[in-house]
């Protein structure tokens, strides 16, 4: 399939910190936590170091701060072997954090505090759309300024590169904004904040996701967990099953699927191959503890799905 794919994420890094407990405390009370995980996250860098582990070229176009997670996040960004040339830590910021709860059945309840994620401006964008146009696909999520988003998809099609948004954390958007992109990938709670209704099942999903097709978009997928995932075009809608798997920790699950999703189609793959492909890889993702720690390198993906077949 000739040369690797090049992936660039516009986007989030963090540090997650991750608390597994028996259950969710209620609103006012204190409970014990089991164990406590200390680890690299962020929608954009985990969507970017999984495309990089799936063997992807990868640029990714990011603000830290200038605390100690800032250079740490860097140096494992580099140590990942993505391209971190303009990832920038600012003065008297702090970095994106987010503290994580995790329960005994593997779901996850996050608090984003963005911090430096939210000073990445559509003119630091600009500065570096030369090496942007260099990229198959440019990946972007929603834990920096909309702005920017915005910004970075008129960019991206005015090019003709391929442009993936995962709306994630769901908020409401200008559809016409993002019409541009390839494909709108969001879960259903992300589904719902964008569609304005609710997605509990295949059938809510499809009903979601070609409302969104008649107010413009062109490609969506709704990932539904344990359930699979929704695809819908012009060519109808289909579900994709999904693989079932013993689910530990689901945290960064939906970033293993963009991450993989978007380096299987870069490498030249049909949509349905790299959809299949980038569901069990996500699936995978969710039987090992913590977020870019469960991401498998791309041999081993391989040999898990040989032995699925
Ligand atoms: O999607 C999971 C990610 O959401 C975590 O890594 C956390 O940092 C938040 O961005």
């Amino acid at each position: 399939m000739g040369r690797s794919p090049r992936i660039a994420v516009v986007g989030s890094a963090n540090v997650d910190l991750t608390t597994f407990v028996h259950r969710f405390p209620k609103p006012g009370e204190t409970v014990f936590g089991k164990e406590f995980h200390l680890g690299f996250g962020g929608k954009g860098a985990n969507q970017a170091v999984a495309a990089r582990r799936c063997n992807a070229d990868v640029l990714m176009v990011a603000r830290v701060g200038d605390d100690l997670f800032g250079p740490a996040t860097i140096e494992h960004l580099k140590a990942e072997g993505v391209d971190t040339a303009h990832v920038q830590a600012i003065p008297n910021t702090s970095s994106g954090v987010a503290p994580i709860l995790v329960d005994e059945t593997g779901q996850n309840s996050i608090l984003v505090v963005k911090g430096a994620n939210d000073l990445l401006m559509p003119a630091d964008v600009d500065l570096v759309s030369g090496a942007l146009f260099q990229a198959d696909c440019i990946i972007l999520q929603l834990e920096i300024p909309l702005e920017t988003v915005y910004h970075t998809i008129e960019l991206a099609q005015s090019h003709g590169i391929r442009c993936i948004l995962n709306p994630a954390p769901g908020q409401p958007l200008d559809l016409t904004r993002i019409a541009g992109v390839d494909y709108l990938i969001p879960n259903e709670s992300e589904a719902e904040a964008i569609g304005g209704m609710a997605v509990q099942s295949s059938k809510d999903a499809a009903a979601c996701a070609v409302g969104l097709l008649d107010r413009g978009l062109q490609r969506v997928v709704i990932t539904l967990g344990s359930q699979g995932a929704l695809v819908a075009g012009t060519d109808g809608t289909r579900v994709v099953p999904p693989f079932p798997v013993e689910a530990i920790d689901t945290t960064g699950a939906g970033d293993a699927f963009i991450g993989s999703f978007a380096t299987f189609l870069a490498e030249g793959r049909s949509e349905g191959d790299a959809l299949e492909r980038a569901s069990l890889y996500a699936a995978l993702s969710t039987t090992r503890i913590g977020t870019q720690t469960s991401f498998l390198d791309r041999a081993a993906f391989e040999k898990e799905r040989e032995r699925r077949q």
